[in-house]
């Protein structure tokens, strides 16, 4: 039986990382759920961004999702841990990059941006942490960041000068790595360009998710078996289509509008 990966995010950003998992496994039928009613997750507190990742996990269970991809920081630090106790599928999360960046930098100072769910989750505490032992790690929070992306104004001079203000104190104390800690903010990296150095890395971890979703489905012996015809890929938003289908544009895929 042919069975969907099942993906979710509380909006469009999440698309970042489904384009990942598209390049890398074309074959698989893939299921989206952009919770942009709900957005941003990052604002809330742990209990209701714990209920929000449940309610999207069911919908997804309901659909036979044979995995569900996290495509969320903010979730996956928050709740992933529950969801993998409880449900009997294999889950994929995502969480800022620490690792890379800390291998990466010369001047042991690393930038994360990210919302402020993942920046106080204990699991970002612990990877932190684990990770980044004789290195400053300076977190941002990109309040109004995520606001901004979902209302389709990722390139604007509204973000740039946000990014500015939150970029400049980083910078000033030599950061050569900034980690993308939210899977909504690969979608400024045109601006993100305008506004750094050259030389400063900027780090997501978009690759690794579809790396990693390949790895499990293969252990899991569940890796779609026909690889004659692409995958059909369905994008659901509880707002509106327009703002999800112009992420996803340059691919065939439906976008439909789901109350949930
Ligand atoms: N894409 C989510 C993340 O990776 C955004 C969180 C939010 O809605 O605040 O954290």
């Amino acid at each position: 039986m042919r069975r969907p990966v099942g993906i979710f995010d509380s909006g469009v950003g999440g698309t970042s990382i489904w384009k990942e998992i598209r390049k890398k496994l074309p074959f698989e039928d893939t299921v989206y759920l952009a919770d942009s009613k709900n957005a941003p997750y990052g604002t809330k507190p742990e209990s209701e961004i714990l209920r929000l990742s449940i309610k999207n996990t069911e919908l997804l269970l309901a659909q036979g999702c044979k995995l569900i991809v996290v495509a969320c920081n903010t979730a996956t630090t928050n709740a992933i841990t529950h969801l993998r106790e409880n449900y009997d599928v294999p889950f994929i999360g995502i969480e800022p990059a620490i690792k890379p960046a800390a291998l990466h930098t010369k001047t042991k100072k690393v930038g994360v941006l990210a919302t402020k769910g993942t920046l106080a989750s204990s699991l970002f505490g612990n990877t932190s942490k684990l990770h980044a032992e004789g290195i400053t790690v300076m977190e941002q929070e990109g309040s109004g960041l995520v606001e901004l992306i979902e209302a389709g104004k990722a390139q604007s001079e509204e973000t740039e000068t946000l990014l500015k203000t939150y970029l400049e104190p980083m910078l000033a104390a030599n950061m050569d790595s900034l980690v993308l800690g939210c899977t909504h903010y690969p979608y400024l990296i045109p601006s993100l360009k305008k506004i750094l150095p050259l030389e400063i890395q900027i780090i997501d971890s978009g690759e690794a998710v579809a790396r990693q979703t390949e790895a499990i489905l293969k252990q899991y012996n569940l890796l779609a078996t026909s690889t004659v015809e692409k995958g059909k890929s369905i994008f659901y938003s509880n707002t509106g289509t327009d703002v999800l289908q112009s992420f996803v544009k340059d691919y065939k895929a439906l976008v439909e509008y789901l109350d949930f």
